[in-house]
């Protein structure tokens, strides 16, 4: 006697999960949809997808369909490693040429030369005050109003400056309120630290101010996170009169602000942060990472004058402070122009590789600024998300489905994907990349299920 029909479904579909043919976060077929393709009932269905969701294998939500479970968010948006055949435009990070990673060898080998007990014991303050001043030389050229550099705190990166604000400056339970498109990266944090996210309506100017106002109407809000230029997802720029509007909101809730302004570098001309309309309660955010190389792990935070010493304590408490040596080189960079200057190139490039992708994806509709490292990709309206992401990896090319920015999971998940054009180090292979994607673009693929 065979085994039931249900039985066999779990198998086909645990076995599609685990190889990676489902990924995590897609939506499965409706129990309609896949009892058609597989001449069952969708009872048959619906009683497999029950026996899944006991697995935690898959999500089931009323009116949304059913997901399957997300167990490494993060690491599955962001590939940092992909196999020698496949094209990564997944992740965003500068493009570390053989040129740039010279660079950064030989200011490593100046530090390690001259390197004096300073970079080797402990040290006040998150660190060195001529690194602190370091980092707000590199903040102010990007809009931020810092007196000096005793207003700053040295952190291992954005990430930690976010996780540590959100730590210090919430309470496990609290309300986050963060753009309905987000960086996964704020959307694990906030789920990890127990908070909840609270997603905020946004247009192509990012959030909307006056969402925001009328949620913290409604809804005791403890900060927002906000990031203001080349949005990550959907590179979207807000201009001076949309960051002082939300300044305004903040200010008349008085709520903290995580500015996160890791993407300043990139704007053809300096905008005023956020936090400068709002310095009593803004907490500004930079980090090396795009502009120069994430392995540095090099990110700085303005804090409110009445914040530094508990902001300070913090960082102390939980990791002492951040490798004064990564510092001493980041500062050497800084100091002489050549951060500068690398930035530049980087910008100079992401300028090259959007006016790439514009002649090859021209005819699909696009979102990005003409100096963005990525862009956010509308899908035809044929294509699944989460089934084109599928069917990208399948020809060897690593793209991030819109599922995994939504900062609330039962609104439906935008038709888009997110392209990173920097990773890539070559051109030529870029081009291939974008090309191949094109061709799918026009494909009207489906799954098959007809195997199961
Ligand atoms: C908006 C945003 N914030 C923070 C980060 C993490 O930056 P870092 O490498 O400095 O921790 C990223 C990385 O993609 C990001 O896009």
């Amino acid at each position: 006697m065979s085994a039931p029909k249900y039985l066999a479904i779990i198998n086909k579909i645990e076995l599609m999960i685990r190889s990676g043919e489902y990924p995590e976060g897609g939506k499965l077929p409706t129990h309609r949809e896949l009892a058609h393709q597989l001449g069952t009932t969708p009872i048959t269905v619906a009683k497999a997808y029950k026996e899944l969701a006991e697995k935690k294998l898959i999500e089931s939500f009323v009116g949304r369909g059913s997901f399957v479970c997300n167990h490494s968010q993060l690491s599955d948006v962001i590939k940092a490693e992909s196999r020698e055949q496949e094209s990564n435009l997944s992740i965003l990070q500068p493009c570390l040429s053989s040129d740039i990673v010279e660079r950064l060898n030989q200011v490593f080998s100046q530090v390690l030369v001259r390197g004096n007990d300073d970079l080797f014991g402990y040290a006040e303050h998150t660190g060195l005050l001529h690194h602190r001043e370091m980092g707000a030389h590199w903040a102010r050229k990007f809009g931020l109003d810092v007196a000096s550099g005793e207003q700053m705190v040295l952190v291992n990166g954005a990430q930690h400056a976010l996780s540590a604000l959100i730590e210090c400056y919430t309470q496990p339970g609290d309300c986050i309120a963060v753009e309905a498109l987000t960086y996964p990266g704020i959307l694990s944090l906030v789920n990890l630290l127990g908070r909840k996210a609270v997603a905020i309506p946004i247009d192509q100017h990012g959030m909307i101010p006056q969402e925001l106002d009328s949620i913290c109407r409604e809804t005791p809000i403890a900060m927002v996170i906000i990031v203001p230029s080349h949005q990550n997802p959907t590179a979207a720029t807000m201009s001076v009169e949309r960051r002082q509007q939300l300044a305004d909101v903040i200010h008349q809730h008085q709520i903290w602000l995580a500015e996160d302004n890791i993407y300043g570098f990139l704007n053809p001309s300096v905008i005023p942060a956020i936090t400068n309309f709002v310095p009593e309660y803004g907490f500004h955010i930079t980090s090396l990472s795009k502009a120069i190389s994430p392995g540095l792990r090099c990110g700085y935070i303005k804090t409110p004058d009445t914040e530094y010493e508990r902001l300070a304590a913090f960082i102390r408490t939980t990791i002492w402070l951040p490798s004064p040596i990564v510092f001493a080189a980041a500062s050497l960079l800084i100091a002489s122009g050549e951060a500068f200057d690398m930035a530049k190139e980087q910008r100079n490039m992401a300028i090259r590789r959007q006016i790439l992708a514009r002649e090859i994806l021209g005819h699909f509709e696009i979102h990005a600024q003409p100096d963005s490292y990525h862009l956010w990709l509308m899908l035809p309206e044929f294509w699944n998300t989460d089934a084109f992401t599928l069917a990208a990896k399948n020809k060897g090319i690593l793209v991030s489905s819109a599922s995994y920015f939504c900062a609330d999971p039962r609104a439906p998940v935008p038709h888009a994907i997110r392209l990173s054009l920097m990773a890539i180090k070559s051109e030529p292979e870029l081009m291939v990349a974008l090309n191949k994607l094109a061709d799918l673009l026009r494909k009207n693929a489906r799954f098959d299920y007809t195997h199961c």
